[in-house]
């Protein structure tokens, strides 16, 4: 039987619950991956007792068979790595030998964080409404070749003179733009060679680890972070994230080629929700829209923010589907849509008079759009502990063929409560021949 190579993207804005689904599928998988993003995930996984938030450290490290790594893709807080890791110590989880972090991937520093929040204040009502995490100014560093990779911790002059270098230009913003102060490149310094020092331990090529396990018949997971409509070319732009979050970027985010992969499992909600500013067609204000957000819990897990909740739209998953290249879907948190009367779909929308089934060119379009719903009768009662899906009511049965149809993406997986066990498995996706 052929152990497959999957990466798992979320095909919304993020927070489809992803921790879950991975978590899941990690059981089955020898090593898992993060390609992009950073400390702005936020990854909730629930077992038993233990709710465990994680915001850098791939969720599969619970799972103590398991190898966990960084990609040269991913921005790197180094204060939230070590709570993080620390934090999986205090609970005993091992990680001795089965964590790693690409030596090429780059360091939040915190004039970048800095950056990020003194930014959104200078756009005022135009603000992205980013998480503050400093992720926008440490990929800008790298762009602009004044990043600082982890390998570089390990180097004390070379650090130096690439803190001078980058805080060249943002000290003069900072003081006469933003009205911030300065950093002073010795204030640093110290502090980031002791995290160099603790991080040494962990610093592989990501690239040569990974495909040499795959030639020894290792198989991978590449865990995406954010979701489709937050990749920095095909998201609702200038609303995104600074990454490709898409699964084309999973590849050159570990350094991997695109023929070792099998499958792309894409993860949705029932539903739509969104955090930050930006366009969000189905998004319902009042009403149902806070049903949604208290049922389903519906608060940031990195910066506690209420989400903004809606239908699920067609559009965006078939245009996820596409940009994706998924074969196959996870629906996640159907059971918080239990007991509403009637249930919307948003199969497309009129713009100007016509009917598009696609989402909108222009940013400036989306302000015009007016969903297109096909309604669908609810279901009552409490379905978190039902096993099979002959056994969910008939009603959550025909939503969640009608998403599937209508998506045209075969759902694999249905999750109906926040534990591992209440997940119904449609069809296997790691171990099939
Ligand atoms: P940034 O990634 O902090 O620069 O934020 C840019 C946009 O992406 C903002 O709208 C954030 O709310 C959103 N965002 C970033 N990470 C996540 C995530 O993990 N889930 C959902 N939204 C996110």
């Amino acid at each position: 039987m052929k152990k497959k190579n999957i990466i798992v993207v979320g095909l919304q804005w993020g927070d489809e619950g992803k921790g879950k689904i991975v978590d899941l599928l990690a059981k089955d998988a020898d090593i898992i991956a993060r390609y992009q993003g950073g400390n702005n995930a936020g990854h909730t996984v629930v077992n038993g007792d233990l709710s465990l938030v994680f915001r850098l450290v791939p969720s599969g490290i619970l799972n103590d068979k398991k190898i966990c790594i960084l990609g040269n893709g991913v921005v790197i807080d180094p204060a939230v790595l070590f709570e993080e890791l620390d934090a999986l110590k205090n609970i005993g989880i091992g990680i001795k030998d089965r964590f790693f972090i690409s030596y090429k991937s780059h360091i939040i520093m915190p004039y970048h964080k800095r950056l990020d929040i003194a930014r959104e204040r200078l756009r005022g009502a135009g603000m992205i409404g980013t998480t503050g995490r400093g992720i926008g100014p440490t990929y800008e560093d790298k762009v602009a070749r004044l990043g600082i990779r982890a390998i570089d911790l390990l180097d004390r002059n070379l650090l130096y003179a690439k803190i001078v270098l980058s805080l060249k230009e943002k000290n003069y913003l900072f003081k006469n733009v933003l009205g911030e102060n300065i950093f002073n490149p010795d204030d640093l310094i110290e502090e980031y060679l002791v995290y160099g020092e603790k991080m040494k331990e962990f610093l592989i090529d990501s690239s040569a680890f990974i495909n040499e396990k795959i030639n020894d018949g290792f198989n991978i997971m590449l865990e995406g972070a954010q979701g489709t409509f937050l990749d920095v070319d095909h998201g609702t732009y200038p609303y995104v994230t600074s990454s490709n979050t898409v699964s084309g970027s999973a590849l050159s985010g570990v350094g991997l080629g695109p023929t070792n992969i099998d499958e792309v499992i894409g993860i949705t909600k029932a539903y739509t929700t969104r955090v930050g500013e930006g366009s969000f067609p189905t998004e319902l204000k009042g009403g149902k829209g806070d049903l949604i957000r208290d049922k389903g819990e519906e608060f940031g897990s990195v910066t506690g923010r209420p989400r903004r909740c809606g239908w699920f739209d067609v559009n965006l998953i078939k245009e996820a589907k596409r940009l994706n290249g998924a074969t196959g879907m996870a629906v996640t948190k159907l059971d918080v849509l239990s007991g509403l009367k009637k249930i919307n779909i948003c199969t497309g929308y009129m713009l100007k008079g016509s009917f598009i089934d696609h989402l909108p060119y222009s940013h400036a379009d989306y302000s015009e759009t007016v969903p297109v719903y096909q309604e669908m009768s609810g279901w009552e009662g409490n379905i978190s502990d039902i096993k099979s899906l002959k056994d969910l009511p008939v009603n959550s049965q025909k939503y969640i063929f009608k998403i599937e149809e209508l998506t045209g993406l075969p759902i694999n997986i249905v999750s109906i409560g926040k534990e591992r066990n209440q997940t119904i498995i449609l069809k296997s996706i790691l171990r099939e021949g």
